[in-house]
């Protein structure tokens, strides 16, 4: 399963330069090495236009025959799954690929005895526990496509998503649990589900034990449910352009849209990615930290491992607790040879004990990676140092939820690597800067917008019921080009850094959201006129949010009203989201034409004022000097 493995910079260059000139050929190989029930007719249709973007058309799969039974003549004894739990005095669970195998059928066959079929879309609302992975899996055994909503969000926040894809069903659990805390989850589930008339179907996993609602002829168990279903799912069949999944995520404006992701393409773009990037071995124990409920959860902890029959492991805990040192202790525990996880995390475990990552031995890791965010410096040492003892390369895997995989990152100990950057493109990848009017800047040593000239197999496909909207935010800034939302520089020897986004959406310890999204939120309180919001350099988190808020009337105690405004925020998107600065104003520094600039604002945010730049044209200029005296 790993050939198409690039092992040397020469065979990454060969590879590179193929995918260029011989772009279908390249794919087409790579796609052979799966299981399809039927070859396809058409390696690629493709216009960035309006746009259509086609891979292996008519070709018939199922991608958990892929993930699932295809390895079962050869590895049905290996490991699959690995499962630590929040607390380290519980047991874990791990399954082979015989026993995933039939844990996936056993759930598809739930899913069908509750009416699941085909085409449907099903929410999935749960936390890091095994059967959220079996969940998905199952979902998409029966065809079903599966959008899961990561279990932080709020009611508020579930029931949009739920509505946007008129959900038929919504797999969830009891509660969870989070370091010392345990959290009521289906209760969220029923406070959503009150504004969602699509929902027939509730399916509730336990982990708690703890007594919660069911709603008569709506709401079952799944243990009640999986004694009478069959082990045996007979998998449906799929054409390659069918849809796997929709994932949500936040844009510059309005709610967040859902990303459409398809079969064939997206199943041979998440192998071939994880494969190469983290240089996969046969025997490597792969841990991926990430969320099932983000893009990275779902690519390279789920479909990208078992595709390439590896053994991939799932926690459901913090790295704080029981304390600073438990990623360190489950690396020991389980022998984990290649490390992926969020600059967030490291930063946060930075802050702590240098003993408490001394006194693991971390001798089994081979590689390490980062993704979510930029990667700075300090991190990145530490990471390289502290973590991979300077043996293990670090690989800051630059990629989107709309790009399906990663993008742009060093092969471990193939390509360069160099501190904060991404560097090369893999095979595939067509990577470009443009300026501000769409010219191609060609040399290096610059920097620019971050484009994409030419698609590749998991490219978004639309979101979900509005396809103008896909046009619009990605393929219509820059025309022929897919647009990423980010700057970037290219050194002088071609490698990439990613700086960040240029758009309105802020990244906050790895997750997305646009600023619009977090006003509309804050507006929502009931003494709130107007906000602006913006993200600012946070230690920890990357980028922190930062509210401007003007209210109706200026009460007399202000640190109620935050907390009101923080109350709000949680309540409509989720804790998450939860602003860390507010700033009570009376205005914005808005234009004559009534447009807030928010770059005086950034300045503010970020603590430095000395040179706001021309304030001349602003409709009032006096707010900006009270603005200035009153920064948080
Ligand atoms: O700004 C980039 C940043 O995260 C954005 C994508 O967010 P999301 O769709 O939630 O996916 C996150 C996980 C793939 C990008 O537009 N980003 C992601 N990875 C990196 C990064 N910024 C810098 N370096 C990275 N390695």
């Amino acid at each position: 399963m790993t050939n198409y493995q690039v092992k040397t910079y020469e065979e990454y260059e060969e590879a590179y330069k193929r995918s260029v000139e011989d772009p279908e050929g390249f794919w087409s190989d790579i796609a052979d090495t799966f299981t399809w029930r039927k070859k396809w007719d058409k390696t690629l249709e493709w216009n960035f236009d309006e746009p259509n973007i086609k891979w292996f058309q008519g070709g018939k799969l199922n991608i958990t025959e892929n993930c699932l039974d295809r390895h079962l003549k050869t590895r049905g004894n290996k490991l699959a799954l690995i499962w630590e739990p929040n607390d380290p005095k519980e047991r874990f669970v791990r399954y082979t690929y015989r026993e995933l195998h039939e844990k996936v059928c056993q759930f598809a066959n739930v899913l069908k005895k509750n009416g699941a079929k085909k085409g449907d879309r099903i929410c999935i609302y749960m936390p890091m526990i095994p059967e959220l992975a079996i969940a998905v899996l199952a979902c998409a055994r029966i065809g079903a496509i599966h959008s899961v909503v990561f279990a932080g969000f709020s009611a508020v926040a579930m029931a949009d998503r739920i509505n946007d894809a008129q959900c038929s069903m919504v797999l969830t659990s009891d509660g969870l649990n989070r370091g010392t805390k345990q959290i009521p989850v289906k209760r969220v589930v029923d406070e959503a589900l009150e504004s969602c008339a699509s929902v027939e179907k509730v399916i509730v996993v336990e982990r708690l034990g703890w007594a919660v609602n069911m709603v008569e002829g709506r709401d079952v168990w799944f243990h009640d449910e999986v004694q009478t279903v069959s082990k045996e799912c007979p998998a449906e069949e799929m054409d390659a352009e069918d849809m796997l999944f929709i994932l949500y995520t936040s844009g510059s404006t309005g709610k967040p849209k859902g990303v459409v992701h398809t079969c064939g393409g997206y199943m041979v773009y998440a192998q071939y990615s994880f494969t190469n990037v983290f240089q996969y071995q046969e025997s490597d124990v792969y841990w991926c930290t990430a969320d099932i409920g983000w893009i990275t959860g779902h690519t390279y902890l789920l479909y990208g491992p078992l595709l390439s029959g590896a053994t991939t492991l799932m926690f459901e805990g913090v790295p704080t607790y029981p304390d600073n040192g438990r990623f360190w202790q489950v690396v020991d525990k389980f022998g984990v040879t290649i490390f992926y996880t969020a600059p967030t995390a490291i930063r946060a475990l930075m802050a702590g004990d240098i003993d408490d990552v001394l006194s693991y031995s971390l001798d089994s890791l081979k590689v390490l990676g980062s993704v979510g965010e930029p990667i700075n410096e300090e991190a990145w040492h530490w990471y390289h140092t502290h973590v991979g003892k300077e043996r293990c390369p670090v690989v800051d895997t630059w990629w989107q939820t709309e790009t399906g995989g990663i993008m742009i990152s060093t092969i471990a100990g193939v390509t360069p690597m160099k501190p904060s950057h991404a560097a090369l493109p893999l095979p595939g990848i067509q990577p470009i800067l443009v300026d501000s009017e769409g010219n191609e800047i060609t040399e290096n040593g610059v920097e620019g917008y971050l484009c994409m000239k030419f698609p590749w197999p998991s490219i978004i496909r639309t979101t979900y019921g509005d396809h103008e909207r896909a046009r619009l935010s990605y393929f219509s800034t820059y025309k022929g080009l897919y647009f990423t939302g980010d700057g970037a520089k290219r050194d002088e020897n071609g490698l990439y850094r990613i700086i960040g986004r240029v758009d309105d959406v802020i990244n906050v310890s790895g997750h997305r959201f646009g600023t619009a999204e977090i006003e509309e939120a804050i507006n929502h309180n009931e003494h709130v006129v107007e906000s602006a919001v913006v993200g600012y350099p946070h230690d920890v988190k990357g980028q922190g949010i930062y509210a401007f808020v003007i209210l109706r009337d200026r009460p007399e105690r202000d640190e109620y009203l935050r907390a009101e405004i923080i109350e709000t925020v949680v309540e409509k998107i989720g804790k998450i989201a939860k602003p860390d600065k507010i700033q009570i104003v009376s205005g914005l520094p808005k234009t004559r034409s009534g447009k807030i600039m928010r770059r005086i604002l950034r300045k503010v945010a970020e603590g430095d004022t000395s040179n706001l730049g021309d304030t001349s044209t602003l409709l009032d200029p006096e707010v900006v000097e009270e603005i200035k005296a009153g920064a948080l």
